[in-house]
């Protein structure tokens, strides 16, 4: 570890912790690490604290992407300290994620409630850093060592019927806004082997459908059991031979790290469900530039065009950044006819936000909030047409559902239709299911399905 202090006296708690809670926020990485870390204190007999009930441990597993991240950290933990002074009892606090990995220091300096700060690449090391804790110790480890994480995780024992699975992590990509080079490190890809057998635990403790995780997840590259050099396409090969995994998807991936094997899966591999996440964050080559994206508007359409060929009828789904330093109403402009020609079944955008260190934070001609406002809104409106106009599509098709929980009314259900559209039906059904529906009108979040 790489930095020990002692606990003030008051935050030392002579027997250990009984129950926990994992809080993650920000991506789908982040739930997975969280979904790992909760693993190892259930090894350690720690069980997690029934809902509503305070926690003896609390882990803040952070996000940094975008703002106000570090002062939602503080004013969770200074909520955790009010809600410890009442019960006459402080939880042990680990701060963990991006927050922890980029504000790790200042965390320490400013939270003194704060026993453990740990990042995304050294949480295997929490149940040791519980352990100093309960000795009254605090610890930091911001350590960054290349895949050495995984292989100290324990065996995956229990799964939702959609499971997420980390293959690849970090990014070297460096768009000029963006802070995960920083936090996250440099790409790595775990090895082939393990996915294979974690792919496979997983599928036997409850999996139906896993979702490859990375932040460049199309980087991924490794040997196969021949030990022939493969790309994600390969791996997602090895997953569909796996008897009882019905559905495999990926995400997020950069149009730079495409390759023809992937674009061919999609016509190749049944599993390997209909929907594409791929970036783009702008419509207009300066922006894109001045992004450092490595594509133009003009090759990302070229290259949805090869998908949509492989596989027609597929979901694409993507980022956006509006009010990138300097983008005009004119460049702005390119983002809403891109997005007219893509016809995206689903999307994320967002406001630019300045993160500390990264060259766009730097740049001239930072954008007013009220101008970043307007535009978001415009692009939302464009958005949600779109999504709607893809759900109709899609009404009157048949297709099965994966069922992930109870809906809210008596004899509901709710899963993901091949789309990743949410979709919730009545009938005879349990959590893990594949029901067949054809599906009906849908709203703005989610489709009505009929079992057939
Ligand atoms: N400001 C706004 N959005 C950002 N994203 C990443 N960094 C920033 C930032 N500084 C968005 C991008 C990325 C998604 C995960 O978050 O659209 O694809
Ligand atoms: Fe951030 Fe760009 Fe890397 Fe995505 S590709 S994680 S946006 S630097």
């Amino acid at each position: 570890m790489a930095e020990i202090d002692i606990l003030p006296a008051n935050r030392t708690s002579a027997d250990g912790p009984k129950t926990y809670r994992v809080k993650s926020f920000g991506c789908q990485m982040n739930v997975y690490d969280g979904e790992r870390m909760a693993e190892m204190l259930d090894e350690r007999g720690i069980l997690p604290a029934a809902e509503g009930e305070d926690a003896d441990l609390v882990v803040l597993n952070t996000c940094h992407i975008r703002e106000k991240a570090a002062e939602k950290v503080y004013s969770d933990i200074g909520r955790l300290e009010k809600a410890g002074r009442k019960a006459g009892k402080a939880p042990l606090i680990a701060v963990a994620g991006c927050v922890a990995q980029a504000e790790g220091e200042e965390i320490m300096a400013r939270a003194p409630a704060v026993s453990m700060v740990v990042g995304p690449q050294a949480y295997h090391r929490l149940p040791a850093m519980v352990d100093a804790a309960v000795a009254g110790q605090r610890s930091t480890d911001t350590d960054m060592p290349a895949d050495a994480k995984f292989a100290a995780l324990p065996r995956r024992r229990k799964s939702a019927p959609s499971a997420f699975l980390t293959v690849q992590e970090g990014c070297d990509k460096f768009c000029t806004y963006c802070v995960v080079p920083y936090t996250r490190g440099a790409e790595i890809s775990r090895p082939y082997a393990a996915l294979v057998e974690e792919a496979e635990r997983l599928v036997e403790a409850g999996a139906r459908e896993i979702t490859l995780l990375g932040q460049n997840v199309n980087a991924w590259t490794g040997s196969d059991d021949k030990g022939r050099s493969v790309g994600l396409a390969g791996l997602i090969h090895a997953l569909d031979r796996i008897g009882g995994l019905e559905r495999i998807r990926y995400t997020t991936s950069h149009p730079a790290d495409m390759d023809d094997a992937l674009i061919a899966a999609h016509g190749e591999v049944a599993k390997l469900m209909p929907y594409l996440h791929l970036p783009v964050q702008s419509g207009n080559d300066r922006v894109l530039r001045a992004m450092n994206r490595s594509h133009t508007a003009e090759g990302y359409l070229r290259l949805l065009e090869r998908f949509r060929a492989a596989r027609p009828g597929m979901a694409i789904s993507g980022d956006f950044i509006v009010g990138f330093p300097g983008e005009t109403e004119a460049e702005f402009a390119d983002t809403l006819s891109l997005v007219a020609e893509v016809g995206y079944a689903a999307a994320f955008s967002f406001k630019y936000s300045p993160r500390p260190g990264t060259p766009a934070a730097a740049m001239d001609g930072q954008v007013a909030e009220e101008v970043m406002d307007e535009r978001l809104q415009r692009l939302q409106a464009a958005l949600q047409r779109d999504s709607r106009a893809f759900n109709h599509s899609k009404s009157g098709e048949t297709c099965d559902v994966l069922v992930e929980r109870k809906g809210r009314r008596e004899g509901q259900w709710i899963g993901k239709s091949p789309w990743l559209q949410s979709v919730h039906f009545y009938g005879d059904a349990a959590i893990g299911d594949m029901v067949r529906v054809t599906l009906g009108e849908a709203g703005p979040n989610s489709a009505a399905g009929t079992p057939v």
